[in-house]
């Protein structure tokens, strides 16, 4: 097969010096579009964030050959810290990263952006399919990808994690949370020129570290189904895991280098470009559990503001003009607790505003996801001005998203995933999309099976195996058939 991302041997192509100009968010928007434009603006990208990415340190080896003896030593460090962390669990040390249900669940909201590419950054190995040095790669890729299963494909199950708790909604959040997922989809569209940087992210990235420990155990702890946390440590092990893949990669490749200490050097550039944006420490950190009720609540305002009658009124103002102004809104939460509308460090069913949102006759049924009543429900029930976690509210989880945890994959529903619409389930929608997704998998499988060759073939599937593609049906299908083909 011709090679269309890297050439055979792997080329150094000489750095371009132009700065970035596009942002994270603009980049990520354009590059997840299933029809993503490759090229010139995702390599101005990459050349403008190793540059911001060069002054961070770097802790690995000198050396390629170092690899060996750096992995194992690593990744015993942190099963040492994983099992003090649980001593001190056991001797009643409060949870580490999340204060309650609703800094979890703003903590996989925040993350999203990252999470809906996962894997992305591989990409472009897959046009290097027959190279057994890029086998571990590919494997990577599509073990990312579930080897085409929707219950094992990291995307649909991220998606639907997000979709099972209401927070799928995340098109607001700020420029660095695109940071990783812009960097990651910029890696797998930037071709040949930035194969060593995408190498040594690649290494930085799938190394188990300790907060995806932590995180999938407090996320159990909190009844937040951890599996896609938890499948990632099985996944990226040192001994047998994506870490070993990467590290036998990134030797095998450099190796056939024109100037392997050359193509190392900026194999330790890309791994740096982990630093960059938002990451798990930094999201948890900046949790505030009554700005993020403010959001929300800010949110809700823009429709909202025109939705009431002038009965509706709180410390003598209508609802409508506190919902006219977002910087309203703390004075708003001030008003419901000064008139005892809500009720705080106590049970939520025990303020009045609270029956607004639940029950039979609830005015407000629906205004809020699952995910916004926890919030409002950990913010009741922390006392004011206590200013630390909030106590224990109850665990809001509405009957739908229960039925969905519940229910088969392929009876996943269709919900609305968000302005941005990123992700689509598979074997989900009404009659009239089936058809037309039937019809698509129909027209592969015939394009496939008259292609001329096997690399005609897998020229096609690769096509389909993109990262704003795989996880519809079709790029599920193709997954599958290039598994097949791949042998
Ligand atoms: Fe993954």
């Amino acid at each position: 097969m011709q090679s269309t991302a890297f050439a055979t041997p792997p080329v150094i192509a000489p750095r371009r010096c132009a700065p970035a100009a596009t942002s994270c968010r603009a980049l990520y928007d354009t590059l997840s579009q299933p029809d993503a434009p490759a090229g010139a603006d995702a390599q101005a990208y990459l050349v403008g964030q190793l540059a911001r990415a060069a002054s961070h340190p770097c802790d690995l080896p000198d050396t390629a050959a170092g690899l060996n003896d750096w992995i194992a030593p690593r990744s015993a460090a942190i099963g040492t810290q994983y099992q003090q962390y649980l001593a001190s669990r056991r001797d009643g040390a409060p949870r580490r990263f999340f204060t309650s249900k609703s800094h979890a669940l703003y903590f996989l909201r925040c993350v999203a952006p990252t999470k809906l590419v996962d894997g992305a950054w591989l990409y472009g190995a897959l046009q290097r399919w027959q190279e057994n040095d890029f086998r571990p790669l590919v494997k990577t890729y599509v073990e990312e990808l579930g080897d085409g299963l929707p219950d094992k494909n990291h995307v649909v199950l991220y998606q639907r994690l997000l979709d099972n708790h209401g927070c799928a909604e995340w098109d607001d959040l700020g420029g660095a949370h695109f940071t990783q997922g812009a960097l990651q989809l910029a890696l797998a569209h930037a071709g040949e020129s930035f194969l060593p940087e995408m190498i040594g992210y690649n290494l930085g990235y799938e190394q188990l570290p300790l907060h995806l420990l932590i995180t999938a155990y407090e996320l159990n702890e909190l009844g937040i189904d951890p599996y896609y946390f938890t499948l990632h440590i099985t996944v990226d092990n040192g001994s047998t895991g994506h870490a070993r893949d990467a590290v036998d990669a990134l030797q095998r490749i450099a190796a056939r280098a024109a100037d392997p200490a050359e193509f190392y050097r900026r194999v330790r550039e890309g791994y740096k470009l982990n630093e960059l944006g938002e990451n798990t420490n930094s999201v948890i950190a900046s949790f505030d559990l009554e700005q993020e009720l403010v959001r929300i609540l800010a949110a809700k305002a823009v429709v909202g503001q025109n939705m009431h009658s002038d009965y509706c009124r709180v410390a003598g103002k209508t609802i409508n003009a506190w919902l006219a102004d977002p910087e309203q809104i703390p004075g708003l939460l001030r008003a419901f607790e000064s008139t005892g509308w809500i009720k705080r460090g106590a049970a939520p069913q025990e303020s009045r505003f609270w029956s607004l949102l639940q029950g039979d006759h609830a005015e407000m049924f629906g205004v809020f996801s699952s995910y916004e009543q926890q919030v409002l429900a950990d913010w009741i029930a922390t006392p004011a001005q206590a200013g630390g976690p909030a106590t224990d509210a109850p665990r809001v989880a509405s009957f739908r998203a229960r039925q969905r945890a519940l229910a088969p994959a392929r009876s996943a529903p269709p919900k609305a995933h968000g302005a941005r619409a990123l992700i689509r389930y598979p074997y989900a929608g009404h009659a009239g999309e089936h058809e037309a997704e039937n019809d698509q998998l129909r027209r592969l499988e015939q394009a496939v099976a008259l292609a001329p060759s096997t690399s005609a073939a897998m020229k096609l599937l690769v096509a389909h195996m993109a990262p704003s593609r795989h996880h519809t049906a079709t790029g599920l299908m193709a997954t599958r058939m290039f598994v097949r083909l791949l042998g």
